[in-house]
């Protein structure tokens, strides 16, 4: 086994809380040096001061390019990082009624665009420095299931889906490695004070196991598809939600 992440640099986007967070804390205990990019900057530092271990809190917009591509490049230091993961995202709740034009951009914008603009800038630095490296991207079980009230963010997961699977492919030969995973109704910090909060007795029953679906529970799925164990799988996308969707 390999799961080490020993002198693996990272970055989470989207890790000032929730399963960010726990995918931080994760790569961090395995090894990895991780910076934790959030537009909630103060989270972010907090978050990093508490898992300790070398990590990094800095605030970042993951749908403003410019801010992205400093971000990434003042974590790469010495040319590039090793693992990005792809996390940062509006979860929201609204009913198909109220979905207008502005809602489905800002949905598309930060949970699809933002995983394309932090991918084709982390990709190219590691094609230009010579490493093997990984984008982790974070979807969700909603696509297969059609959650409802959540209409554009089962749209842009869907697309997350599409784009793991099509930028595989273009960087497969430059041993770079893609894959999502697609987690569950789970306890983080946001699904807490929402409305999909009172979704759990409901997801449980279709669940194949009882159960609420921690943060850790995705984050250790993670650090094992970034790690070196998971070296021969690529465009692959790993349902993690105790068995409620069943591929
Ligand atoms: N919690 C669930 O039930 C669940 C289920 C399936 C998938 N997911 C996915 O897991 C990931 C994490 O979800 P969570 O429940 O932990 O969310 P959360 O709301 O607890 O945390 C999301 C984090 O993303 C940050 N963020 C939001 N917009 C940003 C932006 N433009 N730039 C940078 N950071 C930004 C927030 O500040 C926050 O720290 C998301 O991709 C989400 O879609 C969550």
């Amino acid at each position: 086994m390999s799961t080490s992440l020993d002198g693996r640099k990272a970055v989470v986007t989207g890790g000032a809380q929730g399963i960010g967070r726990a995918i931080a804390q994760a790569l961090a205990d395995a090894g990895a040096e991780v910076v934790i990019s959030d537009i909630n900057g103060e989270g972010a530092k907090s978050a990093a001061a508490e898992i300790g271990q070398g990590a990094e809190g800095v605030t970042c917009d993951s749908t403003d390019a410019a801010q992205v591509e400093r971000m990434l490049e003042d974590a790469a230091q010495d040319g590039a990082i090793d693992i990005l993961v792809n996390n940062a995202s509006i979860v929201p709740f609204i009913p198909w009624d109220d979905v207008d034009l502005a809602h489905w951009q800002k949905i598309i914008d930060t949970n699809l665009t933002s995983v394309f603009i932090a991918s084709r800038k982390a990709t190219d630095m590691m094609r230009a420095a010579g490493r093997k490296g990984t984008v982790l991207n974070i979807a969700s079980n909603a696509f297969y299931a059609g959650t409802p009230n959540m209409s554009a963010y089962v749209a842009a997961k869907g697309g997350v889906i599409g784009f793991t699977r099509a930028l595989a492919t273009e960087v497969g030969k430059y041993g770079i490695r893609v894959n999502a995973v697609t987690p569950g109704l789970t306890e983080s910090d946001g699904v807490k004070v929402s409305p999909h909060a009172e979704s759990f007795g409901f997801v449980e029953m279709l669940q194949a196991m009882p159960g609420k679906g921690q943060p850790a529970d995705i984050a250790k799925v993670v650090a094992f598809l970034v790690s070196d164990d998971a070296g021969w799988m690529t465009g692959q996308c790993v349902n993690v939600d105790a068995g409620m969707i069943r591929l």
